[in-house]
C-alpha cells in the first residue's frame, strides 16, 4: 500500500462497539502521546479509556456518534506559537497511528459535553477537541445517520483542486518540476476538516536557500473563507508532508521542505 493509499482508507467511524481497546494498543498509544508531550511545546494530550460520559447527551447532533467510549483529548496550552496548528498536526498523525492498528477513529469538535471528561485542565490549557477511536460497529446505518454521513462527506474536490496557481506557474510545470507534488495534493485530498470544509491549499513558491540561491517549493494557506481553521492548517499539512515525503515549517504561508528519501 502507498501512503497515499494509506491516508486515503482513513474514513471518519461514528459507530463504535463496546469492546475495550487492548492493553497492546493502550500502550502503543501512550508511548506514542508521550513523546508528543515531550518534543512538542504546549502539548497535554492524554488518552482516555472507557469513558462514555461526556457523549450523554449529544445523541442526535452533527455526524451522530454511537458507543464512544475511548477518546484522545487533544489539549493545548495556546501560549505556545502555533499551537492549535501543531495540534492539528499532530493529532492526525496519532489519528494514522490509530488507522494502522486496525481501530477507527473521529475527530469530535463540539458535540461533546467537555465539562464531563476526565481531563484536568491547568490554567491556559485548551481543551480544543477530542478524537474518539475504537472498534468499528458494522451494523447498518439508519437512514438519518446516513444522510447526516452524506452531509459530512461532500467530498467533491479533485487532488488539483488544492493547487493555486502563483509565481505565473500553472499546476501542470509545478508538477514536472516538482516531482512529489502529485503525491502531497492527493494526500491533501484525504485530510479530515471540520464540517468537511478542507480549507487548506497549496501555492508553488521560489524561496531563497540563505546562498543567495533560490530554490522551487510549495507554501500552504487556508482559503479566505476559513482563515481561522487552524486545526485543519495542521492536519492538512500532515497528510501533505507525510504523502510528498518532508516537513513543513509552521504557520500559515510556511513553506515546505521536501526530503529527498533517496
Ligand atoms: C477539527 C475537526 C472537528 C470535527 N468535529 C466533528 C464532530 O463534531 N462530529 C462529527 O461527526 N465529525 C466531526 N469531524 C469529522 C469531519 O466531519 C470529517 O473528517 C469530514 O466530514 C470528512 O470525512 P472523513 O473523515 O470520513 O474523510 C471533525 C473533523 C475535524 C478535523
Amino acid at each position: 500500500m502507498t501512503t497515499v493509499e494509506f491516508l486515503r482508507s482513513r474514513h471518519s467511524i461514528r459507530r463504535y462497539t463496546d469492546h475495550p481497546l487492548s492493553e497492546d494498543v493502550c500502550r502503543k498509544l501512550r508511548a506514542s502521546i508521550t513523546m508528543i508531550n515531550t518534543h512538542e511545546a504546549g502539548m497535554h494530550f492524554e488518552l482516555v479509556c472507557d469513558d462514555p460520559s461526556p457523549f450523554k447527551g449529544f445523541r442526535a447532533s452533527y455526524g451522530m456518534l454511537h458507543g464512544v467510549r475511548n477518546y484522545i483529548a487533544v489539549v493545548v496550552d495556546t501560549s505556545f506559537p502555533d499551537a492549535i496548528e501543531r495540534a492539528g498536526f499532530y493529532s492526525q498523525k496519532l489519528v494514522m497511528e490509530v488507522v494502522a492498528l486496525g481501530l477507527g477513529s473521529c475527530y469530535v469538535g463540539g458535540t461533546f459535553d467537555a465539562g464531563r471528561t476526565k481531563i484536568m485542565l491547568r490554567v491556559g490549557w485548551k481543551l480544543l477537541f477530542i478524537v474518539a477511536i475504537g472498534y468499528a460497529e458494522e451494523r447498518q446505518q439508519t437512514w438519518v445517520s446516513s444522510l447526516a454521513m452524506k452531509m459530512a462527506h461532500r467530498n467533491n474536490r479533485c487532488a488539483d483542486d488544492f493547487f493555486v496557481e502563483a509565481e505565473g506557474m500553472s499546476l501542470d510545470e509545478a508538477k514536472s518540476r516538482l516531482i512529489w507534488l502529485d503525491s502531497g495534493l492527493r494526500g491533501l485530498a484525504s485530510a479530515p476538516s471540520s464540517l468537511n470544509r478542507q480549507p487548506v491549499r497549496i501555492s508553488p513558491v521560489w524561496v531563497s536557500d540563505g546562498d543567495g540561491h533560490k530554490y522551487l517549493t510549495v507554501r500552504a494557506f487556508l482559503d479566505n473563507s476559513n482563515s481561522d481553521a487552524l486545526v485543519d492548517l495542521g492536519i492538512g499539512k500532515y497528510n501533505f508532508g507525510a504523502a510528498a515525503v518532508g516537513e513543513w515549517n509552521w504557520g500559515a504561508d510556511a513553506c515546505f521542505i521536501h526530503l529527498d528519501s533517496n
